[in-house]
C-alpha cells in the first residue's frame, strides 16, 4: 500500500517527552522522528517500558509532548487547543489500546455505536458491517465481560475503525492473545487496511510480524531506529537530502 509520492498524512520532527518524578526527571523520548503517509502499516518495537504507548498517545493527541512538532495533514498538532484535538481525534484517529478500554456497561453493539455518537455521525448500518468484518455481529447484544480477550480485541478494533479514521494506532494488539488468535486479529488488521486504506500504527512485540510489513521501527534509548522495511523510511529520504 505504500507510496513515496504520497503527502505525510501524521509526522513527528524532534519529539520529546520527559516525566518529572520526585527522583529526578525521566527521559522517555528523546528525538523521534516518524512519517506515516495514507494507507501504510507502520510498526514499533521495543523493550517494555521504552515509551511506546507513551510515543502513541502523543501522536494521537491524547498526551502533550514536552517538546517537538506534530503534524497531521499540514496541521500542527501542538498549537492546537484541548477542543480542536478532542474533535480531531473523534474524526480522524482510531485506537486501540492495549487492554482493550470497552465500556463493560454497554453492549458490543452499544460500544461500536458510541463513538459515532461523539463524532455526530452516526451511522447504524456501517456499525453493522463493521461488527460482520469481526465477526461479532451475532454477539451484539453481548457485554464485555461474556467475551474471550480475543473477541474483546475485535470489538475493539470495530469501535476504533467505525468513523473511518484516517489514522489507527494500535497499541499491542495481539498482547494478550494467543498465537492462533493474534495471528487471525494481526490478518484482520491488514484485510482491513487493503479494504479501508487506512494508515496503521501499531507497536508490538512481535518482531517477526512487524518485518512481513511496509516499514518497522525499533524504539531504543528515546529514538527510533529503522528495522526491516520493504520501502525506506520516508525520514531516512528527508534526512539524506542536501542541506540548501
Ligand atoms: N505519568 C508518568 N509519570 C512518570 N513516569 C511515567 C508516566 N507514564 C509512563 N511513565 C514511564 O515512562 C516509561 C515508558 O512507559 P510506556 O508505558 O510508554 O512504556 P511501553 O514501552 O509502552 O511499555 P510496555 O511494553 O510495558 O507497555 C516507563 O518507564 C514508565 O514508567
Ligand atoms: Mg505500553
Amino acid at each position: 500500500m505504500s507510496n513515496l509520492v504520497e503527502a505525510p498524512l501524521l509526522s513527528a520532527f524532534d519529539v520529546r517527552k520527559n516525566y518529572e518524578t520526585p527522583a529526578g526527571t525521566l527521559e522517555i523520548l528523546r528525538s523521534i522522528q516518524l512519517i506515516v503517509r495514507k494507507g501504510e502499516m507502520v510498526f514499533i518495537t521495543g523493550k517494555s517500558g521504552c515509551g511506546k504507548s507513551t510515543l502513541l498517545h502523543i501522536l494521537g493527541g491524547l498526551d502533550r509532548a514536552t517538546d517537538g512538532k506534530i503534524f497531521f495533514e499540514g496541521k500542527d498538532m501542538v498549537e492546537m487547543s484541548e477542543r480542536e484535538l478532542a474533535r480531531l481525534r473523534s474524526r480522524q484517529f482510531g485506537f486501540v489500546f492495549q487492554f482493550y478500554h470497552l465500556m463493560p456497561e454497554l453492549t458490543v453493539y452499544e460500544n461500536v455505536l458510541l463513538p459515532t455518537l461523539i463524532a455526530e455521525k452516526a451511522n447504524k448500518p456501517w456499525v453493522k458491517e463493521m461488527l460482520k468484518r469481526v465477526r461479532l455481529w451475532n454477539r451484539r447484544t453481548h457485554f464485555p465481560s461474556e467475551l474471550s480477550g480475543g473477541e474483546q480485541q475485535r470489538v475493539a478494533i470495530a469501535r476504533a475503525l467505525v468513523n473511518h479514521p484516517a489514522v489507527v494506532l494500535c497499541d499491542e494488539p495481539t498482547g494478550n492473545l494467543d498465537p492462533e488468535t493474534a495471528s487471525q486479529v494481526t490478518t484482520l488488521l491488514n484485510e482491513l487496511n487493503r479494504q479501508e486504506g487506512q494508515a496503521f500504527l501499531i507497536v508490538t512485540h512481535d518482531e517477526e510480524m512487524a518485518s512481513r510489513y511496509d516499514r518497522s521501527y525499533r524504539l531504543q534509548d528515546g529514538i527510533l531506529i529503522s528495522g526491516p522495511s520493504k520501502v525506506p523510511a520516508p525520514e531516512t529520504i528527508l534526512h539524506n537530502k542536501p542541506v540548501l
